[in-house]
């Protein structure tokens, strides 16, 4: 590891899309703390103080070197009063009378496991939090509050709260890959989000589906999911098409700083097999009732035109503050839109991209590889 002599706050740029942000880091304890604050943040609806928490683990997770005086965080961008109490009570302390209050509240400890359920945002959380429900158990007692997806997301708890492991993802990919060349040969599934980032682990698998041929993709989802469904593999999904025409106009490009694309996709939760022989469809084993012997995962699965492709890559390989933070570099550096589809001056087209690195070098950004993406 390198030397806390190395630890050069004044290099640091202040954009974590100008950073190397790689997996493993030297400061887990501070990033740790500044997240559950960021995350309790979130849950109270202070966007504001979401994002500066964030920013400042996002910049402890780019040094090259752990923390191991306060003095050191002068000169780091992004690091306020609040960010830097917090680190200096863990230095001193080892531990943060505030961080500890969060975690032991009710409040918070509802809210993240509402909002650990599919299909359940900060807003629905919160609502069941002031009608007094508190536990998965009440939430099952009041279904007609539920929606289908949040349903499954109930229904499949345990299983979509354990982490998928890469080699689950690839077996996922496996499976979806051989739907796609059934349904459209040519077409290609890249794995993007966090195990494009090197993550060994995750809570979803995030695939992105093109065609060589621009033109060829639409229309992909529903066939594919068509063929895993009658392959008792579908354990819940919605899919949703193309509506990019819609969202073209200027109006939705100055609105893009949200991450909704509008991508032919779907979100969805399949059942994926210990081993293949584990499963019997023909012996009546559907999926409603799957047997132990395998795992319920989340999986969203994007598909782009070639044209689109570049910009969908950086946009689904996150990290979601790496992408937020492309956004308002592109915005506030370069007056220019950057989302899942394009990368727009103010009411002309997407410059054309052909890769990602395409896509550094029209922001005059050096490329970051998505593994120091884990900002
Ligand atoms: N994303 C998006 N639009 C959505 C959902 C996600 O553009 N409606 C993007 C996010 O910005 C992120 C990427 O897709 O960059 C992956 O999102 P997600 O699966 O939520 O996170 P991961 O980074 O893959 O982390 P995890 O391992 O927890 O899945
Ligand atoms: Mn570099
Ligand atoms: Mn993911
Ligand atoms: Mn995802």
């Amino acid at each position: 590891l390198p030397t806390r002599s190395q630890v050069d706050p004044g290099s640091l740029p202040a954009y974590a899309c100008q950073r190397h942000t790689p997996l493993n880091h030297h400061n887990l304890c501070f990033t740790e703390a500044l997240e559950t604050l960021a995350e309790a943040a979130g849950f109270e609806g202070s966007q504001g103080r979401l994002i500066s928490f964030r920013r400042a683990a996002s910049v402890l997770r780019a040094l090259p070197g752990p923390i191991t005086n306060v003095s050191q965080l002068r000169g780091l961008p992004c690091f306020g009063d609040h960010s830097s109490r917090i680190v200096q009570e863990l230095l001193e302390h080892g531990i943060s009378s505030e961080v500890e209050r969060v975690k032991q509240s009710e409040r918070y400890q509802t809210m993240k496991l509402f909002t650990q359920i599919f299909g359940v945002g900060v807003k629905t959380a919160d609502k069941w939090y002031r009608e007094g429900l508190r536990t998965l158990e009440d939430l099952q007692g009041q279904t007609r509050k539920l929606n289908r997806q949040q349903e499954a997301g109930i229904r499949h708890f345990e299983d979509l709260s354990s982490s998928v492991w890469r080699h689950e993802a690839d077996a996922i990919q496996r499976v979806v890959e051989e739907a796609v060349w059934q349904v459209l040969p040519g077409a290609s599934v890249t794995l993007t989000g966090g195990f494009r980032r090197g993550k060994l682990q995750g809570h979803d698998v995030d695939f992105l589906i093109t065609h060589p041929v621009e033109g060829q993709e639409a229309g992909l989802i529903p066939k594919v999911m068509g063929l895993l469904e009658s392959q008792g593999l579908v354990l819940y999904q919605h899919t949703q098409s193309n509506h990019y025409q819609d969202f073209k106009d200027l109006e939705h490009k100055v609105s893009q700083s949200t991450a909704i694309d509008a991508y032919e996709r779907c979100f969805s939760i399949l059942w994926l097999p210990k081993s293949p022989t584990s499963f019997h469809p023909e012996a009546g084993e559907g999926p409603k009732e799957p047997s132990r012997d395998g795992k319920a995962v989340r999986v969203d699965l994007v598909v782009a035109p070639i044209s689109q492709f570049a910009f969908a890559l950086l946009g689904w390989t996150g990290s979601q503050h790496f992408e937020r933070e492309l956004r308002r570099f592109s915005r506030a550096e370069k007056q220019m839109l950057l989302n899942s589809h394009g990368l727009y001056h103010p009411e002309k087209e997407s410059l054309p991209a052909a890769s990602e690195e395409d896509i550094f070098t029209h922001l005059g950004l050096e490329y970051i590889a998505p593994e120091q993406r884990n900002a």
